[in-house]
């Protein structure tokens, strides 16, 4: 018989990556979203209901709204289902284990289960296949809907697992960066919100060219570092002269937190994605431990509770249950 019903998972992810503003981004191994898809014949032809919305502990949802052209994975799913035509319309459950307007791609993560869930129950009724490449397009329509934005620096990764370059927009061009096997991820997200449409207001409109060279100069740096498995040079690229100096004043204790990671051996530290979460990378996973545990505490001053992860870099594409 034809599976009716099909759960994915998407990851937490890591967005701009510090000089890659919009076009980079990687996956961690966890913490992630997970999205159950449900075919339903009774409800109109691609259409969405969303009929459950629950998360981890700890983990507020109570502002994220339940009709799916509001919702980030179920605007994706439509986006999805309507492109295949689909003769059937589907229900989505929908676990979240990170909260919104935290910087770890929450939206991107429901956005992007949702969309693997989908395909795979389209796959599995003989509708038709889109590859993980193809979804991502999909993916942007959802996160749009919570950051105002489609950019892909969170959802393309948590679609494709790995590093993900977002080349060009128009037309869209992901290219797949190899994960040094070395690599891993501190985060500390400190338990407050930041919307990323208004993280995205504070950006300059335009950038000296003295700014944009150094940005691109550690960009092509990182990229050839993380290719070449250079952690000296990675380490040397994790620089952010764009972004940085306009959102640090959003996180409590940023400029600490970073003194701290870097104190601690890690390679480079800076804010994930538009905040407040902070992210360092390192050579391995002691280093992230002993980078998560100082940052950690140099927050510790500022009274705000925070959550730490240690990860690696998740680098295997979509994972269905
Ligand atoms: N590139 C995006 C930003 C990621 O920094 O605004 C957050 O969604």
């Amino acid at each position: 018989m034809t599976p009716k019903q099909v759960t994915a998972f998407a990851p937490a992810t890591v967005a701009n990556v510090a000089c890659g503003f919009d076009v980079l981004g990687f996956a961690l191994e966890a913490p992630g979203d997970e999205v159950t898809a449900r075919l339903r014949a009774d409800i109109v032809a691609a259409s969405v209901i969303i009929t459950s919305l629950s998360g981890g502990e700890g983990i507020e949802f109570d502002g994220i709204p339940l009709d799916a052209e509001h919702n980030t994975a179920g605007k994706a799913a439509l986006s999805l289902l309507q492109a295949a035509n689909a003769p059937f319309g589907v229900e989505l459950k929908i676990r979240k284990m990170m909260p919104a307007g935290s910087g770890m791609g929450s939206s991107a993560a429901s956005a992007g289960a949702a969309v693997v869930a989908v395909n795979e129950l389209l796959r599995l009724n003989g509708i038709r296949h889109f590859t993980p490449m193809d979804l991502i397009p999909h993916g942007m329509e959802g996160e749009a809907v919570a950051s105002g934005s489609k950019h892909a620096d969170n959802v393309g990764p948590a679609i494709t697992g790995g590093i993900l370059l977002l080349r060009g927009y128009n037309p869209l061009d992901a290219v797949e960066i190899p994960v040094p096997k070395r690599l891993h991820c501190a985060v500390v997200r400190p338990h407050i919100e930041v919307a990323t449409s208004m993280a995205r207001s504070l950006m300059p409109k335009e950038i000296p060219l003295k700014t944009a060279i150094m940005q691109w100069g550690n960009l092509a740096g990182l990229i050839a570092g993380l290719m070449k498995e250079d952690y000296a040079l990675i380490g040397r690229s994790l620089n952010d002269v764009v972004a940085e100096p306009v959102r640090a004043q959003l996180i409590p204790g940023f400029h600490d937190m970073k003194r701290a990671a870097m104190a601690a051996g890690a390679l480079g530290c800076s804010i994930s994605g538009s905040g407040p979460s902070v992210f360092a990378l390192t050579d391995s996973l002691e280093a992230a431990q002993k980078a998560a545990s100082a940052m950690e505490a140099a927050l510790r001053p500022y009274n705000v509770d925070c959550t730490e992860y240690v990860s690696k870099l998740w680098g295997t594409g979509p994972k269905l249950f």
